[in-house]
């Protein structure tokens, strides 16, 4: 169990969140499938799936890119904390922790270059390819290798693919624990990224935002600096950990809890995701799993707030349903 995440909380006691390895395995081995069909993370690293890409970095990215634009994200840290700008409407209090803004990728590239070694704002690009991209992307992009993904989709019963989204970073950059409602993919083209998985039954120990919230589907935790007073189950946490390089692939299942962490060996970080909606014929079998549950939760949450019409409403209002009932 490798010795991760040292976190140090206010008084200086300092716990570590144990983590095993992500297990790794080439496509050809039997185990990977299996993981894979079990809702289980694996990197695997020889599946080719982006092998066309391997050329792609900033030079190469905006001479064939197109003239599209692509959405950028700054931050004033090295961390890219999600939000939905359409929630955050209904909270007045909500400061958005990055900006964004769109832009042709050349500028984008214009801006990594001329950024100063000393600052502290970072920017992320996160676009999903479209057919804006030129002639030659749409060749890489066609040569990707489809009949591999293509044949888990099918076997794995996944619902249609939505995007594949392009993520070009620095070193450093950081997207925190959240979960995604959807399988993904994970590509990795150029540089490392590390990342740190939780099972979907890690939900009581970090905390997820409300659904009606901007930052809905991402932990209310610091993994590097969590409140303990706050957020005491953080030392109840276990999960798991790995890293990514050029030409590997990682599977995150859907509900799965990621944080993702660009590293140091290069200039540029480049990774692109398949991402698959989840399939509807799901058997319901008992126990439920925690991924149902996860869901479970996140529809009962949706409904009592459509019901009751107000988000200040609804903790008195699970609050009046269990305590002192189910307590
Ligand atoms: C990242 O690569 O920075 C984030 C990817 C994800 O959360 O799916
Ligand atoms: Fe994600």
């Amino acid at each position: 169990m490798a010795e991760c995440f040292q976190t140090e909380t206010e008084n200086k006691k300092r716990f570590t969140i144990p983590l095993k390895q992500i297990p790794r395995f080439s496509v050809n081995d039997s185990q990977a499938n299996a993981l894979i069909n079990s809702r289980e993370p694996v990197i695997i690293t020889d599946t080719h799936l982006v092998s066309s890409a391997c050329n792609w970095d900033l030079d190469y990215l905006s001479r064939h890119i197109g003239d599209g634009l692509f959405t950028v994200y700054r931050s004033k840290s090295h961390k890219f904390k999600y939000y939905s700008d359409k929630k955050s409407l209904a909270i007045k209090e909500f400061t958005p922790p990055t900006s964004q803004e769109e832009m042709p990728f050349q500028e984008f590239v214009n801006l990594i270059k001329s950024h100063p070694k000393s600052s502290s704002e970072r920017i992320y690009l996160q676009q999903a390819l479209n057919n804006s991209v030129g002639p030659k992307i749409v060749e890489q992009f066609v040569n990707f290798n489809w009949s591999y993904v293509t044949g888990l989709q099918r076997s794995n019963n996944w619902g249609p693919l939505t995007s594949n989204l392009l993520l070009v970073g620095m070193p450093g950059n950081v997207t925190p624990v959240h979960y995604d409602e959807q399988e993904n993919m994970f590509a990795q083209i150029r540089g490392s990224k590390r990342l740190v998985l939780f099972n979907p039954d890690q939900f009581e120990n970090l905390y997820p935002y409300p659904v009606h919230h901007p930052h809905d589907r991402q932990s209310q935790v610091d993994l590097d600096n969590p409140d303990l007073n706050r957020f005491p189950n953080v030392t109840r946490l276990c999960g798991y950990e790995g890293v990514v390089g050029p030409g590997e692939v990682i599977y995150i299942p859907m509900y799965w809890w990621h944080q993702v962490e660009s590293m140091t060996d290069s200039e540029e970080n480049i990774s692109v995701n398949f991402w698959y909606m989840a399939g509807n014929n799901e058997k319901i079998e008992y126990p439920l799993s925690a991924q149902q549950k996860v869901s479970m939760t996140r529809n009962i949450e949706k409904m009592i707030l459509q019901a009751l019409n107000d988000a200040d409403e609804v903790a008195p209002f699970m609050r009046m349903m269990v305590l002192g009932r189910y307590t």
